[in-house]
């Protein structure tokens, strides 16, 4: 992990090293915390966090679904996260906003317990590597099923879920893959264990809809929109999974990966990145870099100094 100088934490702005919780704090027991991963990309304007409010509304709903109170309102985490890349001094970064019951109680039910909350930003390449991206990865569908809505909550980034994707992708690093799709209780095609996934057949891109226990990603609403500005037509439908071996293309979206070409699937060739994810993912990044028009509105554009003076970042 790239260190930086600050992480903000409940309010203060305290070194990297400073930022630590108590070994009894009810999320690292029971996972009752909620989160996000976001990201800031140098653009010609400056450095713009790409669709920073959406992001901030789910988490926001993570924490109501799991009753946690953030004590903090969206501006005053929005704003706090400005600050945070200005004081760091950083250009583009992986942001990760962290909402936890903290130190209190160890009872299940812990209301008296705090809710605490981290924003950490740092500088972490693309999840699955440049050559990926280029290239196309291979996966394989992975023995674990995506959580179900009848135990927990799909909908909800909330950190204790991530047990089911880390299982998941454990298996599929270990098996020689670069990243499992998993599906859900019935067996349809849900996601990968940190994106959702895309299908192109006879021209048209189909991706799972909500009751295929998705998590509702913004890059996924993003890639539906640009591929239908595109002329492209996307439906929202299940898919079997040996459609995903019938498939021309296959793409993954995500915070962390991005837009990730799937080449291989479970031994099945897909290909090399065809020509409509091709198409998709240069519109995509033309978004993430503010260099299309007409998705500036998805940008917050945060005002980082070139250089920032290094007093400054020790005075907080
Ligand atoms: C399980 C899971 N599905 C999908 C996604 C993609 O969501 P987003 O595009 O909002 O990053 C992520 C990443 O946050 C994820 O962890």
């Amino acid at each position: 992990m790239d260190q930086v100088d600050l992480i903000w934490h409940n309010g203060e702005l305290v070194a990297w090293e400073d930022a630590q919780v108590h070994v009894l704090s009810h999320g690292l027991h029971y996972g009752t915390g909620v989160f996000e991963g976001i990201r800031c990309y140098e653009t010609e304007r400056g450095p713009a966090i790409f669709r920073h409010t959406d992001h901030l509304d789910r988490l926001a709903k993570s924490a109501e679904l799991y009753y946690l109170e953030i004590p903090y309102s969206q501006e005053e985490i929005r704003l706090a996260t400005h600050e945070l890349l200005r004081r760091n001094g950083l250009r583009s970064a992986y942001i990760r906003p962290l909402a936890f019951r903290g130190y209190g109680s160890l009872g299940l039910y812990a209301t008296d317990a705090p809710v605490d909350l981290v924003v950490a930003a740092f500088p972490w390449g693309v999840y699955l590597g440049e050559e990926a991206a280029r290239k196309g990865i291979r996966a394989k569908v992975s023995s674990w099923r995506r959580i179900s809505g009848a135990g927990l909550i799909p909908h909800a980034k909330a950190s204790g879920q991530y047990l089911n994707s880390i299982l998941a992708k454990t298996e599929s690093q270990k098996a020689g893959y670069e990243e499992a799709i998993l599906l859900d209780e019935r067996g349809f095609v849900c996601e990968g264990s940190g994106e959702n996934i895309f299908v192109v057949r006879d021209g048209e891109i189909a991706t799972p809809p909500h009751v295929a226990a998705i998590l509702d990603g913004i890059n996924r609403k993003s890639v539906i929109q640009i591929a239908r500005d595109l002329g492209y037509s996307v439906v929202e439908r299940d898919i079997a999974r040996s459609e995903l071996y019938l498939a021309e293309e296959v793409f993954l979206t995500g915070t962390a990966a991005e837009l990730v070409p799937v080449r291989e699937i479970d031994d099945h060739p897909i290909g090399d990145p065809g020509e409509i994810t091709r198409h998709i993912q240069a519109k995509f990044q033309d978004a993430l870099y503010g260099r299309a028009e007409e998705y500036l509105e998805w940008l917050d554009f945060v005002e980082v100094p070139a250089e920032v003076d290094a007093a400054s970042k020790v005075s907080s």
